[in-house]
């Protein structure tokens, strides 16, 4: 920290417990609590409150002169969209972006907790990150996101990463100019992680990553609990943003010139069933959606089990609300759907397949699945193997069970050998590129509608973007395309890619009213 930077630290000081007291007092913590998932798990129907009225207290104003963030995101889009969030507020703070660690004077890790191995990458980050903390000790370095809701995690941070300033929860994102502030002051390491699920704060500031694509959040939580599942405990219960909110932001994305918004939650199937004084669902919201001018809709992720006739009904009308659904089944077998507590069995996802096929025949489709679950018999994934061919999906995410402490699948003996979960995950991981591969040949000599984002990854000479149903399509094209849909003619179809020629720029018609 310099001296101009202490200076600014020390100005805002005497202000900080009346600030913070000011709006969110009942949930201030300047002592540490450590989260508690025992704490989670005893969550009932609490209100939730809406607020509107988050400022950059003018304490803080200034707090970032001269000073750089950087967040590395791991997981999946609600944490991009967190990092969002957090890096509007501290640009509205003062800071300025980088993209080097080496450059940044605050180190934010938005980790994912969803599996072992999203946390070993962040622990070995943070084992990257001590020297340049031991060189310059002014640096801050954080770990907020879905890992800081996990006891064991805060715990194993306080007694083995003292190169950590600070620990935040998914809850406490709205407190970051606080938690900061308090982090600048202290020499101990500054924890806040509410185990309770926090309200819906409406007016966040966001930066956005890019000016085509946008996430939107339509809910919060998840109260679910599948037995393998940590997110009913890192991001707390169901809370549901009201339609308003949510078609006004949409409104206003569209017209930025935004081309496609993605709706987020953790089971979006869910929306609304927090409402108590209405039945408004996400089938409702998805109409009222589809009448705004924004060529592409999108929704991630559904629960098959509150997939309901009305949501199908309004997605067939189609329209900016696009042919492709994420649907994931996790497993084939009844048996181990029951010990998931996935709440459907085989035949029941099978109908819901059915029905969306009979009402959208264009539909693709495509899932996360989970291989040698605790038990799961050679038979239960010989079963999951079927449905994935008779479904035909496009494409699956496809993991090995990793136990998460405190979730129910963790206490259940396992007796599969880790050799045979990787067996089974490598021969799910042929199918899966079989059908994929399947999945794209017909696509060769067709032309489709691309939304074009910008140069490939791959080869700076050629522009990539993608589909209504997410096929990734790389061409060449005049850079001045970038943002706009366009006509692609296919010359080739790879396993996860497809090559094309440009032919022009799609000229689209108002969405109808
Ligand atoms: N182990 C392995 N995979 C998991 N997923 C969720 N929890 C676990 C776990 N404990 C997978 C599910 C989910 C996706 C986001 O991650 O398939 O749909
Ligand atoms: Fe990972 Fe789940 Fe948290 Fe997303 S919500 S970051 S997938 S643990």
């Amino acid at each position: 920290m310099n001296e101009e930077q202490r200076l600014d630290t020390e100005l805002v000081k005497p202000s900080l417990e009346k600030s913070a007291e000011k709006d969110y007092s009942q949930y201030f913590q300047t002592v540490y609590t450590a989260p508690s998932l025992k704490e989670a798990k005893k969550r009932g129907k609490e209100e939730i409150t809406y607020h509107n009225d988050f400022e950059i207290d003018e304490r803080f104003q200034g707090m970032g002169k001269g000073r750089k963030f950087y967040i590395r995101t791991y997981g999946c889009q609600m944490n991009e969209h967190d990092t969002e969030v957090m890096a509007g507020i501290f640009a509205g703070l003062g800071y300025e972006p980088t993209d080097t660690v080496e450059d940044a004077n605050v180190i934010l890790l938005n980790t994912c907790a969803i599996r072992e191995n999203a946390e070993n990458k962040v622990f070995g980050e943070l084992g990257h990150l001590k020297p340049l903390k031991q060189r310059n000790p002014d640096i801050l370095i954080g770990v907020c996101g879905c890992m800081s809701q996990e006891e064991s995690v805060v715990n194993k941070i306080l007694k083995t990463y003292d190169q950590v300033d600070m620990i935040f929860g998914t809850h406490n994102i709205h407190r970051l100019p606080h938690i900061l502030h308090e982090a600048y002051l202290s020499k101990e390491m500054v924890i806040e992680v509410w185990s309770k699920e926090g309200d819906i704060i409406e007016n966040l500031p966001k930066v956005r990553h890019g000016n085509i694509k946008a996430w939107v959040n339509i809910m919060y939580g998840c109260d679910k609990f599948c037995t393998y599942c940590i997110v009913p405990y890192t991001r707390g219960k169901e809370r549901s943003r009201r339609p308003e909110d949510i078609i006004q932001e949409v409104r206003h994305l569209a017209s930025q010139g935004y081309k496609e918004v993605t709706l987020l939650g953790q089971n979006v199937n869910a929306y609304g069933k927090d409402f108590e004084d209405n039945d408004y669902r996400f089938g409702d919201l998805m109409d009222d959606l589809r009448k705004i001018d924004i060529p592409r809709i999108r929704f991630t992720t559904s629960h098959p089990r509150d997939f309901d006739d009305h949501l199908i009904e309004v997605l067939a009308k189609g329209g900016n609300l696009v042919d492709h659904i994420h649907l994931p089944v996790q497993s084939g077998s009844s048996d181990t759907l029951k010990i998931m507590a996935r709440k459907y069995t085989r035949e029941h996802y099978l109908e819901l397949v059915r029905k969306i096929r009979v009402a959208i025949p264009n539909v693709t489709l495509t899932t996360d699945i989970i291989v040698g679950f605790p038990n799961e018999t050679d038979e239960q994934f010989e079963e999951t193997i079927t449905l994935y061919k008779e479904v035909g999906f496009d494409i699956a995410y496809t993991y090995i069970y990793s136990p998460r402490e405190g979730t129910p699948a963790a206490k259940m003996v396992d007796n599969i050998p880790m050799e045979v979960k990787k067996e089974r995950l490598q021969r799910l991981n042929k199918l899966v590129n079989d059908m994929s591969a399947e999945a794209m040949k017909p696509y060769k000599g067709t032309i489709v509608e691309v939304l074009v984002e910008g140069e490939s990854k791959k080869n700076s000479k050629v522009l990539a973007g993608y589909t209504e149903k997410n096929k990734l399509v790389n061409f060449k094209a005049p850079q001045s395309v970038v943002g706009k849909l366009v006509n692609i003619k296919i010359t080739e179809a790879k396993t996860w890619s497809l090559d094309g020629e440009f032919i022009g720029v799609v000229e689209k018609e108002k969405v109808m009213l």
